[in-house]
C-alpha cells in the first residue's frame, strides 16, 4: 500500500537540528576512514561521575524501576529545592519543581503550556537552535533581538524596545550557547523587571549554570523575589553540569500554577524521567561535597582548555574570538575571511572540513552569519591538533 504519510503542519514548520547535521557529517567522514576532528559537540567529554552511576545501580537494585509521579519523585523535587537553597540561597518550594527528561523537555513543557497560536516570543540572537523551533511548534511567532551591538550580551533596554502587546514570552540562556557570554546578574534582574512591567513571561535556560569562569560566578534567577519569580520558569538540566547527557534528566522551577500545567502535559507524554535516574540525581544532589567537587574539577579542565584555546584561535589568520565567560564554546568571528574566496561562514566551515577534516558549526545555524561555533569539550590534544590544522588551511597571523 502506498505510504500517504505527511508531517503534521506543526512539525512541518520545524527544521531538523543543524548541529546534529554537522555531527552526522563528521561521522560519515570518519566512516570513510578520515581522521576527523569534531568540534561540533555540545556534550561534555567527561564520563558521568562514578558515585552518580553507583547511585543509579543502587536504585535499580532497590527496585526503583516503576512509574513515579509525573512531576517526579518527591525526593528529587525536594533535593533540587535544597540544592538551589544551598548554592544560591533561593527559597523554592518543592511544589515549584518538576522533573523532566532533560533540559530540552523542560523547555518544551514550559513553552507548550504557556504559548497560544499568534503569541510573540522574544529570542535574543544568536540563539540556541531549539528555541525558535519550540515556539514554531507552538504556532507562536519568533521575534529576534539582535545582540551584536552589545557584544552578544542581552540588556534590559533591548528587551524593553522589543516588547509589544503581542509579546508573551522571552527566552534567555546565560551562560549562552553558542556565544559563551554571560548576562551580569543585575542586568538579568532588570530584564525580568522590564518583562514584569508588561506581563511578559521569562523562560531561562540555565543548563550551563555551573560552568562560569572566574571572576564570573554562577547566578540563577531562582533567587528572585516571589512576585518576579512567578513570571519566570527555569529550565535546568543535569546533562552538562554532571556530564549526564544520555541520562535524559532535567527539571523546571516555576510557579505552582505553571508547574501544574507542565505536569499535566508531561503526564500525557513522557510521563516522567526514568525512575532510578531520578533516584540517583536526588542522592547526588544531597551528596553535596562529592557533587560540587565533581563539577569543580570539570570546570577546572574547561578553564585550562579555554585559557589555551581562545588565544590560539586568535593566531589563525582571519579568526577573531572573544574570551567566553561561561559554557564550553568559542564563538569565532570569521567575517574577516569573507569576500571573493568565501561568501559565507558556511563556506569557511566547509573549506575547513574538506581541507583539514575539522568539523565546526556554522554560526548561521544560530542566527549569526559570519561566525563559527567551536566546542572545547574536547581534550587538549584534540584542540592542539585542530589549531594546527587551521593554521595549515588559513595561515598563521
Ligand atoms: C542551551 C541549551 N539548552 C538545553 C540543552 C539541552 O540539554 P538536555 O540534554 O538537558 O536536553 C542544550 C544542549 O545542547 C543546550 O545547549
Amino acid at each position: 500500500m502506498a505510504d500517504h504519510f505527511t508531517e503534521s503542519l506543526n512539525v512541518a514548520r520545524m527544521h531538523a537540528s543543524s548541529t546534529m547535521k554537522a555531527a552526522q557529517k563528521a561521522a560519515e567522514l570518519r566512516a570513510q576512514g578520515h581522521s576527523v576532528t569534531d568540534l561540533t559537540v555540545g556534550e561534555p567529554d567527561f564520563d558521568t561521575p562514578k558515585f552518580i552511576k553507583e547511585y543509579a545501580v543502587e536504585g535499580i537494585s532497590k527496585g526503583i524501576t516503576k512509574y513515579t509521579a509525573s512531576s517526579g519523585m518527591p525526593d528529587l523535587r525536594q533535593s533540587v529545592a535544597e540544592f538551589y537553597a544551598m548554592c544560591f540561597g533561593a527559597e523554592i518550594d518543592p511544589g515549584q519543581v518538576a522533573a523532566a527528561c532533560g533540559g530540552k523537555q523542560a523547555l518544551f513543557n514550559a513553552a507548550c503550556t504557556l504559548l497560544n497560536p499568534g503569541d510573540d516570543v522574544l529570542i535574543p540572537k544568536p540563539y540556541w537552535v531549539t528555541f525558535p523551533e519550540i515556539s514554531t511548534f507552538c504556532v507562536a511567532n519568533n521575534v529576534f533581538i539582535d545582540t551584536m551591538e552589545t557584544g552578544f550580551v542581552l540588556n534590559a533596554d533591548q528587551v524593553k524596545r522589543s516588547i509589544t502587546d503581542r509579546t508573551k514570552l522571552l527566552i534567555i540562556n546565560s551562560p549562552n550557547n553558542p556565544t559563551g557570554r554571560v548576562i551580569p546578574p543585575d542586568e538579568m534582574v532588570k530584564i525580568v523587571e522590564v518583562c514584569a512591567e508588561r506581563g511578559v513571561y521569562v523562560l531561562t535556560d540555565e543548563c550551563y549554570l555551573f560552568f562560569t569562569y572566574k571572576p564570573t560566578e554562577p547566578y540563577s534567577l531562582a533567587v528572585l523575589p516571589k512576585e518576579l519569580r512567578d513570571l519566570v520558569c527555569i529550565a535546568g538540566s543535569f546533562s552538562k553540569t554532571f556530564a549526564m547527557t544520555g541520562w535524559r534528566i532535567g527539571y523546571t522551577i516555576a510557579s505552582e500554577k505553571w508547574t501544574k500545567a507542565m505536569v499535566k502535559l508531561q503526564s500525557h507524554s513522557a510521563t516522567h524521567p526514568t525512575s532510578f535516574v531520578q533516584y540517583a540525581c536526588a542522592k547526588a544532589l544531597r551528596d553535596t561535597e562529592k557533587t560540587l567537587n565533581a563539577v569543580a574539577s570539570m570546570l577546572e579542565e574547561y578553564a585550562e582548555r579555554r585559557a589555551w584555546f581562545i588565544p590560539a584561535l586568535n593566531t589563525v589568520d582571519g579568526f577573531k574570538c572573544a574570551m567566553p565567560e561561561g559554557a564550553f564554546y568559542a564563538f569565532v568571528d570569521v567575517r574577516g575571511l569573507l569576500g571573493d574566496r568565501f561568501k559565507t561562514s558556511a563556506d569557511v566551515a566547509e573549506h575547513l572540513l574538506n581541507e583539514a577534516y575539522v568539523v565546526v558549526t556554522d554560526g548561521a545555524a544560530f542566527g549569526a552569519e559570519g561566525f563559527l561555533r567551536l566546542s572545547y569539550a574536547a581534550s587538549m590534544e584534540t584542540l592542539r591538533g585542530a589549531v594546527d590544522r587551521m593554521h595549515r588551511v588559513f595561515g598563521k597571523k
